[in-house]
């Protein structure tokens, strides 16, 4: 005899609903079905009924996949959907709508993954604390700052890498003077937790004073949102509006050794949206996006010294400590643009940050000998030093 096991969700002690929204009211408070669904509902949990011939039983389950089918089940009154959409409330179907269009909203200038800017609008939407990370110059703060364009909300901008007084920046200075004696002068910050669906940016969070994680640590928090204005317990405090999303930026791993550590209570207080390092592709893209009347030339030279890097890197003995940003790929291509050759770009905006000691094992000598590929005009190539094959060819001859 075949058997079949419904699912369904509990919404009352005495209602259960199919994934249509058919409801389906128990009659009889006090028979087994109204047991399971009251247990179900309160535990948040699925509610089963199983039909095997004209046997009925009921039961719970933690997961399953919520029946389509509308059946008849004995002891209950059905009450069906007639339009065949499901019962979501309407501004959630608005916000899935939002969302799932999304990737269209992203400025084109910004290059970045569309799921991983998906996960950024939806978090931003639900008033989530966002914490972009990744390494120096891959656009942390740019994406940052497109959501608060994109969503058309009030931005605030702080940076705490910067400041090395938190106090005065969030919260605010205590002043004197003759005519009106001691008064308080509230920091920007103050009002910006207060602006309704504001987004607040806080840039280079991970280079902060530790003052500053203290200040934050009970605004961030979805229990307390708030900020209290002096380290009394009893000091008065300032509520965090509704509709408040904070995006903060970091640097972290072990690439950044003088990024001040960051607390793991802060940061289990955000959502992490790691922004990846663009591949050869995209940073050909950008550069053309940006600079279109450079040539093709020019900007795949680019893509492919950067690109190197990039590759050297993740390789299991690099031999380079960093790998070049897009931030300096895309000063390369300015470069390029008012003229510079590619050996000349790269003299003033890449070797600076590679160290040359070492000499031809140096890091520099690395770079040099990507960017050497590039430099087909005889004139540009005035040392001979990377020609490492015909050395060799001299030394077997
Ligand atoms: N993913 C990207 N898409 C487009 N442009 C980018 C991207 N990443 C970097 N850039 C370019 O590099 C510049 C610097 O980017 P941004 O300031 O956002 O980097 P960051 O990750 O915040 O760096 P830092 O860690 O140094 O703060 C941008 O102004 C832009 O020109
Ligand atoms: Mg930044």
């Amino acid at each position: 005899m075949q058997k079949i096991k419904f699912y369904f969700s509990p919404i009352a002690a005495d209602k259960f609903q199919n994934k249509a929204g058919d409801t389906w009211t128990i009659k009889n408070k006090s028979g087994k079905l109204y047991e399971k669904c009251k247990y179900s509902h309160k535990n948040e949990i699925m509610l089963t009924v199983t039909i095997e011939g004209d046997t009925v039983s009921y039961g719970t389950a933690s997961n399953g996949l919520m029946t389509k089918d509308t059946p008849d089940i004995p002891g209950t009154k059905l009450k069906t959907v007639k339009s065949t959409s499901t019962k979501l409330p309407e501004e959630q179907v608005a916000l899935m709508e939002f969302i799932n269009t999304s990737a269209k909203l992203r400025p084109e200038i910004l290059k970045m993954a569309d799921l991983k800017w998906k996960y950024l609008m939806r978090s931003a939407l639900r008033g989530k604390n966002i914490m972009m990370t990744g390494p120096a110059g891959c656009g942390k703060t740019m994406a940052a700052k497109s959501v608060a364009t994109v969503l058309d909300r009030p931005d605030f901008y702080f940076n705490l890498g910067a400041t090395q007084d938190p106090r005065s920046t969030l919260i605010g200075n205590t002043h004197f003077n003759k005519e009106d004696g001691t008064y308080f002068s509230e920091a920007l910050f103050v009002k910006a937790i207060q602006t309704e669906n504001a987004v607040i940016l806080l840039d280079e969070l991970s280079r902060a004073h530790p003052d500053a994680h203290n200040i934050l640590m009970t605004v961030l928090d979805e229990g307390q949102r708030y900020l209290r204005l002096d380290e009394a317990d009893d000091s008065p405090t300032i509520k965090v509006a509704p509709g408040v999303t904070f995006i903060a930026t970091a640097n972290i791993g072990n690439e950044y050794t003088a990024t001040r550590v960051m607390d793991r209570a802060l940061l289990d207080r955000f959502i992490i949206v790691e922004m990846d390092v663009l591949d050869t592709e995209q940073e050909t893209d950008l550069l053309t996006y940006l600079y279109p009347n450079l040539d093709a030339k020019s900007i795949g030279a680019i893509a492919d010294i950067v690109g190197g890097t990039r590759k050297e890197i993740l390789t299991e003995t690099p031999r380079i400590s960093t790998a070049i940003s897009t931030r300096n790929s895309v000063e390369m291509a300015s470069l390029m643009y008012d003229g510079f050759q590619i050996d000349e770009a790269a003299e003033v905006c890449i070797y600076p940050q590679f160290d040359n000691s070492g000499g031809l094992d140096s890091e520099r000598t690395f770079v040099k000998q990507l960017v050497q590929k590039h430099c087909y005009d005889e004139n540009n190539v005035n040392e001979d030093l990377f020609n490492v094959e015909t050395e060799e060819e001299v030394q077997t001859a």
